[in-house]
């Protein structure tokens, strides 16, 4: 069994030998890339998209930094968040009431696919995440809470195997974006459409275990990576047979072949 998927052992790694080393996750151009796409994607897809009767679910809010700010000039959004991490959790909450929107925004301590799987989790049909992406061999990084996995993926498969009918995700070039859209064909999803951003490495990925077991993966094709740069995709991936599928323009953004 992965001891990932129980929610016990997601909130043992909040002791302070694991997340408080480096507190909240912390990288302010990937959050505004997540946070303007997510904007301009609920806007843009409304018509199919029912977020304004239902409001979304956040798979890891971090600090709220980013989601708090779109709240805010979006009145009719609501937005419930969970994250992992106390720190992160603590300063989420400090975050919204700076900013004015407790009534629309609210951060549980916990994990998503426990709340997910809880009768209010199934009421809405909308994820909006910057899930956990950095790849490496074990859950020993510089913020654990990071971890997807040794592809970097785990999380936002788990997600698409959840069965919501709408996921605004950021999709990494270097956290085996191929596996994860093949996946997401299977399941019934189509990439609306996306906004892609080529970013440099932050400190988690420049970690020198991570950055190693990254160009493992890139080597073995499972993605794309420079010696310090990769592509962020945020991308709307719907269920809907209303949209057009982009999901070969989101591979080429990507850098992926074919
Ligand atoms: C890449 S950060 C994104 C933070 C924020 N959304 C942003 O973009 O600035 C991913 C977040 O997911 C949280 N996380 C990891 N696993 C989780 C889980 N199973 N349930 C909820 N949150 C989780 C981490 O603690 C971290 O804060």
């Amino acid at each position: 069994m992965d001891l990932r998927d129980s929610p016990d052992a997601a909130m043992l790694r909040h002791t302070p030998a694991g997340p408080g080393r480096v507190g909240p996750f912390d990288c302010a151009e990937e959050s505004a890339h997540y946070a303007f796409s997510v904007q301009l994607l609920l806007t843009e897809f409304a018509p199919v998209v029912p977020w304004r009767q239902e409001g979304v679910a956040e798979l890891g809010s971090g600090d709220a930094r980013a989601i708090g700010q779109v709240v805010r000039t979006e009145p009719e959004l609501r937005v419930h968040g969970t994250d992992i991490s106390a720190s992160s959790v603590q300063r989420a909450r400090e975050t919204i009431a700076e900013l004015g929107v407790a009534d629309r925004y609210t951060v549980e301590l916990g994990d998503f696919f426990a709340w997910a799987g809880s009768p209010a989790g199934q009421q809405v049909s909308t994820v909006i995440a910057n899930p956990p992406y950095i790849p490496a061999p074990d859950g020993d990084i510089l913020m654990p809470e990071l971890w997807g996995g040794e592809h970097g993926n785990d999380l936002v498969l788990r997600l698409l195997e959840a069965g919501f009918e709408h996921l605004v995700i950021a999709l990494p070039s270097y956290s085996h974006p191929t596996e994860t859209l093949d996946r997401a064909a299977d399941l019934g999803y189509r990439a609306a459409n996306f906004l892609a951003m080529g970013l440099e490495f932050g400190r988690y990925s420049r970690e020198p275990k991570v950055h190693r077991h990254i160009q493992q993966l890139v080597a073995a094709g499972h993605g794309w990576a420079g010696d310090d740069e990769y592509v962020v995709a945020v991308a709307l991936l719907t269920r809907s047979p209303e949209v057009r599928d982009r999901s070969a323009q989101v591979r080429r953004a990507l850098q992926l072949p074919g």
